[in-house]
């Protein structure tokens, strides 16, 4: 059997270290895993406070997609609540609120400002996304926020969608993005398609505020309780 952690390349150097290996599989617990987690618990949290919210996500995927089959990947287009409700979320929490630190690889200047090669630079995702000179109401949630007045989602190129930058900008920005947004449409759709969540018995559960996330490199919501009902064929 091969083993590629004993080959070289031309210069003799082993070209797949441990360390290579440490930092492949903590990419994809950081980058993929944890981000994916903090969105999809956010959103359930969300659910189960906003029945109504809940409801009308539901009308438009058994209007949409039905009861029978499975979602695909071909009825987000049709799914225009849902996707808002989606990019709300992902602004609502902006979960990783300094992105990824980047150093400059060359000496540069920003917005008048002279940077050193080598320099670190932190961007913050968080203040971009609940400034309330480009967002109104940042800590309200409102998923209409990206639907135009035919509740259409505003297309990418229109600037309210220009100013959501959860996954980053230019040639760093997350390679994941695509993947991520289009499992977490079909992980969405298909939970609203055959559960209805709610509170937990006996127990009120408190509002999903994004500030109060257990801090991190990617923000997780805290610990919660919550109830899925599964839904009847064709009820809604
Ligand atoms: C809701 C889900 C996700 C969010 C919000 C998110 C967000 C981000 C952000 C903000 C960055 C840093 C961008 C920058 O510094 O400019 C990043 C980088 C990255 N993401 Fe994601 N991500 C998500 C899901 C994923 C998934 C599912 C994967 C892989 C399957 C992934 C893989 C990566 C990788 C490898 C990088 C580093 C890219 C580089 O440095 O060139 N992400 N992500």
């Amino acid at each position: 059997m091969r083993d590629v952690m004993k080959e070289t390349d031309r210069d003799g150097n082993q070209w797949l270290t441990k360390e290579n290996v440490k930092g492949i599989i903590y990419d994809l617990y950081a980058a993929g895993y944890r981000t994916t987690r903090a969105a999809i618990l956010s959103m359930i949290h969300i659910l189960a406070k906003r029945p109504e919210s809940q409801r009308d996500l539901q009308r438009e995927v058994d209007t949409v997609i039905g009861s029978d089959k499975e979602p695909r990947l071909s009825d987000r287009g049709d799914c225009p609540r849902t996707e808002a409700f989606i990019l709300e979320t992902l602004r609502y929490i902006s979960h990783l609120p300094l992105f990824v630190f980047h150093a400059a690889s060359q000496s540069t200047s920003i917005g008048g400002y002279d940077v050193e090669k080598d320099t670190v630079i932190v961007a913050n995702s968080w203040t971009i996304h609940h400034s309330e000179k480009y967002w109104d109401e940042p800590f309200s949630f409102k998923p209409e926020r990206f639907l135009d007045s035919n509740g259409q989602l505003f297309p990418a190129t229109h600037p309210i969608r220009k100013r959501l930058l959860v996954f980053g900008l230019g040639k760093r920005s997350c390679i994941g993005e695509v993947f991520a947004k289009s499992r977490t449409f079909l992980f969405l759709s298909t939970l609203l398609q055959n559960t209805t969540i709610i509170e937990p018995e006996g127990k009120s559960l408190i509002e999903f505020d994004p500030r109060t996330m257990v801090p991190g490199l990617v923000l997780q919501p805290q610990p919660f309780e919550v109830r899925f009902v599964v839904r009847s064929k064709r009820n809604s």
